[in-house]
């Protein structure tokens, strides 16, 4: 790879997990590490690009160079991931999105009941799907764990949110996905072409995810 390759482009990352709150002190989240994006975050600023990382709460350093943006639900990861994109060449969803909100957050803390509880969610808006309905000429990447049928799922998926492609993943996988240093992905592409890559560090990825999105941008017309 040419260094600085990626010098004048915008990129923007979602790692991490969200918050939904219940109450002040409850919430529901997932556990991920954030490792992933970290490092697509970091890959790309050492190649050049101007990073802007919007990030759930995670035990990470902020890479040298990248603008971080903390937040904690799935809303407000879609404020700031629909701000920051405006201007971006590259937008990398690597945010493990919540896929419901608590229908109510409690402004106090919920005392102790009965034996069962019953909690009523709403869902959360898909952020790549909306990114992918006004896309102009930016370069939508989006990852997927998958339990079963990966590659179909994932292939839909692209095509549902009108990603350029998608990176699978599945969690039961050794060593890799939620809070490992490697991971073993698949690029999926809507049209059901795939790929399998190799067991490969985070770095590896990100820089081979990198690689493909800039391809992608340089056949790209200007609008
Ligand atoms: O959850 P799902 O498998 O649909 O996630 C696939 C991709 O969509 C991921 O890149 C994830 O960050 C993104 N996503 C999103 N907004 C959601 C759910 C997922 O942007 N509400």
């Amino acid at each position: 790879r040419p260094r600085q390759d990626l010098t004048g482009l915008k990129v923007v990352v979602s790692a991490g997990p969200t918050r939904e709150y219940l109450d002040p002190v409850r919430f529901v989240s997932n556990p991920s590490s954030g490792k992933m994006g970290f490092a697509v975050a970091q890959a790309a600023a050492e190649r050049g690009a101007e990073v802007t990382l919007v990030s759930g709460p995670v035990n990470l350093a902020t890479p040298r160079g990248v603008q971080r943006v903390n937040i904690e639900s799935a809303l407000e990861l879609r404020d700031a991931v629909v701000q920051s994109a405006q201007a971006a060449d590259l937008v990398v969803m690597t945010a493990a999105v919540a896929d419901y909100r608590a229908a109510e957050v409690k402004t106090e803390k919920e005392a102790k009941g009965g034996d069962t509880k019953t909690i009523e969610l709403v869902k959360n808006p898909d952020i790549l799907a909306e990114l992918g309905t006004d896309k102009g000429r930016r370069v939508l990447v989006g990852f997927a764990m998958e339990t079963h049928a990966g590659v179909e799922r994932a292939a839909d998926k692209a095509r549902r949110k009108n990603a350029d492609f998608i990176l699978l993943n599945y969690p039961t996988q050794e060593g890799t996905a939620f809070g490992g240093d490697d991971n073993q992905v698949t690029l999926v592409q809507a049209d059901g072409t795939h790929e399998a890559w190799p067991r490969l560090s985070k770095r590896e990825v990100a820089e081979r995810l990198l690689d493909r999105a800039r391809a992608l941008l340089a056949a790209r017309p200007e609008l």
